[in-house]
C-alpha cells in the first residue's frame, strides 16, 4: 500500500467510526444550549490570546472536525455576529449537527463534510479555528495542522486539543488488548465495544485499569458512542509534552499558550516545599511544563491556543494605558449577580467586595458618561469602586472582567 492509499484507508475507517458512533452523543434540543465555554467565545478567546478584547464580533470561524455540532451550535449561539463553518469526515456527525443547529434556531452556521486534509477547497481564510480531539485521530496530524494553518488569517487563532500520552496508558493498554482479542473483527466498532465492556467485567476487583475505568471514566463511557471513542478507534496518537512542542514548531504557527493554564503552575504540585519550588521555576519553561508532566499523570490531554503572527499583545503592565481602557464584565459567568458565582472555568467562586462593586459597575449605566456618551474608562470605574489599579489587573487576569484599549 502506497501513502495515500494508506492515508485513505485509515481515515475511511475513522469515518466509519463515526458513522456507527457519531460524537460526540449530546441530546437535540429546541432552544439554545444552556452556559458557555469560554474557548467558544470570541471575546474571551481574543482576550486570551491578546490580552484585550476585540472591537466587534464578526468574525469567520472554522468548527474543524465539528463531530456532531455540540462546539458549533454553541459558537454560534455565543457569537451571533460570526459566520461559522463546521466540516467533519462522517456524514452521520454532519447530519447530526445540521439537525442540532436547525432544532436550537442557530442560523448563523453551515456545515460540511470535508476532510481537514482538503480545506484548500474552502474559499477564503478564518479568524478562528476550533479543532478538538481531531488530529490526533489523523493518519498525519501535522499535515492536517499544517493544512488548517493555510487557512488561518494573519492575526487569527486556532485551539487545538490532542491526546496526553501519559495520563491515558491504562486507555491505551486496553486498546490494546481489545484489538488482540478482536483480531480479524476489527473494524466491527460494535464488536469492539461488546468486547471491551466484557473485558471490564470480567477482570479481577483491584485491576489498574478496571480501576482506572471505574473511577475516572465509566459515568460518560455508559454510552457505546464515549465507550468506542476511547477504546475501539482505528487510529490514535497520543502525544508526550516534547512531541507536542515538536508538533506545534513544525506547524510554522506560535504558541500563545495553554488554555488551561492553571494545570501548568508547579505551585500546585511543590508548594509544600518553597524552595524546591523555587529551584523548579528557574528551569526554562518548557521543562517546567515537562515536570508537571512527569510529576501529574492525570494530565489525560493538552489544549492550548496557536496563532498567525502578527498579533498584538497587551500586558497591562503600564498604568496610563490601563486607566485609559474600556472595561466589560465577562459574560462567562454564572449566578450572577451575587458574590458566588461560577467563573469562566465553571468553578464557584467568592468575589470580594470591591470585585462585587466593579462587576456591578461594569453593568451598570452610569459607566457610560452622559455627556459625550463615550463608554466609560478604568479610571471612571477605580473613581467609583475605589478599586486599585492592582486589583482591576487581578480581575483581568482571572478572566472577570474584559479590556478593551
Ligand atoms: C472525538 S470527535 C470530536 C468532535 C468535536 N470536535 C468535539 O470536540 O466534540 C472527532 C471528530 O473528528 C472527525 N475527523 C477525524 N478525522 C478528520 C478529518 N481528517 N477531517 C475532518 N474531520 C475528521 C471525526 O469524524 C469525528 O467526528
Amino acid at each position: 500500500m502506497n501513502n495515500s492509499t494508506k492515508t485513505q484507508a485509515i481515515s475511511d475507517a475513522v469515518a466509519s467510526l463515526y458513522n456507527t458512533y457519531p460524537f460526540p452523543p449530546e441530546p437535540i434540543l429546541d432552544e439554545a444550549p444552556p452556559g458557555y465555554n469560554w474557548r467558544w467565545y470570541w471575546p474571551t478567546v481574543y482576550s486570551f490570546c491578546t490580552g484585550a478584547a476585540p472591537v466587534d464580533g464578526s468574525v469567520r470561524v472554522l468548527d474543524a472536525g465539528c463531530g456532531t455540532g455540540v462546539s458549533t451550535e454553541y459558537i454560534s449561539h455565543l457569537n451571533p455576529d460570526a459566520d461559522v463553518l463546521g466540516i467533519d469526515l462522517s456524514e452521520r456527525a454532519i447530519a447530526t449537527a445540521t439537525q442540532r443547529c436547525q432544532s436550537s434556531g442557530a442560523t448563523n452556521v453551515q456545515f460540511r463534510q470535508l476532510s481537514i486534509y482538503d480545506v484548500d477547497q474552502l474559499e477564503g481564510e478564518f479568524d478562528w479555528i476550533n479543532c478538538v480531539g481531531v488530529i490526533h485521530h489523523m493518519p498525519d496530524p501535522l499535515a492536517g495542522l499544517r493544512a488548517l494553518a493555510t487557512r488561518l488569517a494573519p492575526g487569527g487563532f486556532i485551539h487545538l486539543f490532542v491526546y496526553a500520552a501519559v495520563g491515558r496508558w491504562e486507555i491505551s493498554l486496553m486498546q490494546r488488548a481489545i484489538a488482540l482479542v478482536q483480531g480479524s473483527q476489527r473494524g466491527d466498532y460494535q464488536d469492539g465495544v461488546r468486547v471491551g465492556r466484557q473485558i471490564f467485567a470480567t477482570l479481577p476487583e483491584g485491576n489498574r485499569l478496571k480501576q482506572r475505568e471505574r473511577d475516572r471514566w465509566a459515568m460518560e463511557n455508559q454510552r457505546d458512542e464515549c465507550f468506542a471513542d476511547m477504546y475501539v478507534h482505528p487510529q490514535e496518537v497520543d502525544y508526550t509534552l516534547d512531541d507536542l512542542f515538536k508538533l506545534i514548531d513544525a506547524s510554522g504557527l506560535e504558541f500563545v499558550g495553554f488554555s488551561n493554564p492553571e494545570v501548568w503552575q508547579l505551585d500546585r504540585l511543590l508548594a509544600q516545599d518553597p524552595a524546591l519550588l523555587a529551584r523548579a521555576k528557574q528551569l526554562p519553561l518548557k521543562d517546567q511544563y515537562r515536570l508537571i508532566e512527569l510529576l501529574d499523570p492525570e494530565i489525560t490531554h493538552f489544549e492550548w491556543f496557536l496563532a498567525r503572527p502578527p498579533y498584538p499583545r497587551i500586558s497591562w503592565e503600564d498604568d496610563a494605558a490601563l486607566l485609559a481602557a474600556t472595561p466589560g464584565r465577562n459574560p462567562c459567568m454564572e449566578g450572577w449577580p451575587s458574590q458566588s458565582i461560577f467563573d469562566h472555568n465553571y468553578q464557584i467562586i467568592a468575589l470580594s467586595e470591591t470585585e462585587f462593586k466593579v462587576l456591578q459597575a461594569c453593568d451598570s449605566q452610569r459607566l457610560v458618561q452622559e455627556s459625550h456618551r463615550q463608554p466609560a474608562t478604568v479610571a471612571d470605574l477605580i473613581s467609583q469602586t475605589g478599586a486599585t489599579l492592582e486589583q482591576i489587573r487581578q480581575m483581568h487576569q482571572k478572566q472577570l472582567i474584559l479590556l478593551r484599549p
